[in-house]
């Protein structure tokens, strides 16, 4: 699905990751134990263009925190690759020290509860031995906090002295510390009060502008990727069944599961509009199915469907989707407002 450009920070072709659950119970005695796997993300191709944020939405279980996971180098893929801009071609896997920092949806688990978090922020900093004298970091560290709409005077206080949404902001602080230009953002928001997740999406946006920042976000909520997304990628069961413009995805959604995705953003201004969740439950990523993952949950599945994986259709340079009968899909898709799909 993606096409490597010069403005391309990451590539990222027919990544694969399989988890080993070790053996399943010995069902002979002659035959040795069949090994279990999990085949968390099955064959994704993104790219991800220096300043934009490419954003992945999708269910739980999909496989979003394995592809940060496997972008920040926690897991080496299974199959296919992983490209930085910045890796020297001649010496693979040794990525530039501050090239990537992550962000979490649990602030604790960048912050240590038990330390002050001047100390937290600089840490990042000590690691990559970039630190000067201990008054030029605290400087540093509260200029940091300031950036994010807190205090210097706030170095010296504990974690638990602060909201969540505070605390998320000096997760970013720290981030930032070490001036890295991509950033993986792992549901930053899901655990904040809607009004707090608004605040600091609207800070993320900001400091993306001033520190020409790239974003890889993660969300399952449709309405914060369409407010911090340039392109997005929709994920079911390991693979991107539709990728394209945050316009082009959320115009004219092509996937039968974009749609019904979009379909379930709550609308404030029409409560009235009654939305059915998505039926059903993904398949089990121990035994994904032989042809396409959501034939089994999809109004307009056919045989063919349940049979052979979909090919890639590109709707538009922007805009590409997996699916054997997009066009009859949209067709349809198009005799009903948006609202009514369920
Ligand atoms: N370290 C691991 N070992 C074994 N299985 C794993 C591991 N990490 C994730 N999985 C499995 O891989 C699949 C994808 O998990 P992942 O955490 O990437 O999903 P997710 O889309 O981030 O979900 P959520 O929205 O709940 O965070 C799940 O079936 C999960 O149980
Ligand atoms: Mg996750």
């Amino acid at each position: 699905m993606s096409e490597s450009s010069a403005h391309d920070i990451v590539t990222v072709r027919d990544l694969h990751i399989r988890f080993n659950l070790g053996r399943e119970k010995k069902t002979s005695l002659f035959r040795p134990a069949a090994k279990k796997e999990l085949h968390a993300v099955r064959g994704i191709n993104l790219n991800i263009r220096q300043g934009e944020t490419f954003s992945i939405v999708g269910e739980s279980g999909c496989g979003k925190s394995t592809v940060a996971r496997a972008l920040a180098g926690v897991y080496k893929p299974s199959d296919g690759e992983i490209q930085f801009a910045w890796q020297d071609s001649a010496a693979q896997g040794n990525r530039e020290q501050n090239g990537t920092q992550m962000i979490f949806q649990d602030p604790y688990a960048s912050l240590n509860p038990r330390w002050r978090i001047g100390r937290s922020i600089a840490e990042p900093l000590m690691l990559a031995k970039k630190i000067g004298n201990s008054r030029q970091a605290r400087q540093y560290c509260g200029e940091l906090l300031e950036q994010v709409g807190l205090s210097a005077r706030d170095l010296d206080k504990f974690p638990h002295e602060f909201s969540g949404g505070q605390r998320q902001r000096i997760s970013i602080a720290r981030a930032l510390a070490t001036q890295p230009s991509f950033l993986i953002c792992d549901e930053p928001t899901s655990a904040l009060d809607v009004s707090v997740q608004a605040q600091v999406l609207n800070l993320m946006r900001k400091l993306q502008r001033e520190h020409g920042l790239t974003y890889f976000f993660i969300s399952h909520n449709m309405a914060v990727i369409s407010h911090i997304s340039d392109r997005v990628g929709v994920m079911y069961l390991g693979r991107i069944v539709e990728q394209g413009s945050v316009e082009e995805i959320f115009a004219r959604p092509a996937h039968p599961y974009t749609r019904l995705l979009i379909a379930a953003i709550p609308q404030f201004d029409n409560p009235d509009v009654i939305r059915e969740p998505i039926r059903g439950e993904a398949p089990s990523p121990l035994a994904p199915p032989p042809g396409c993952a959501f034939a089994p949950r999809c109004p307009y599945a056919k045989e063919r469907c349940h049979q052979t994986m979909p090919p890639t259709h590109s709707l538009s340079d922007h805009h590409q989707i997996e699916c054997h009968f997009p066009y009859e899909v949209m067709a349809h898709h198009d005799s009903i407002p948006l609202a009514q799909v369920s």
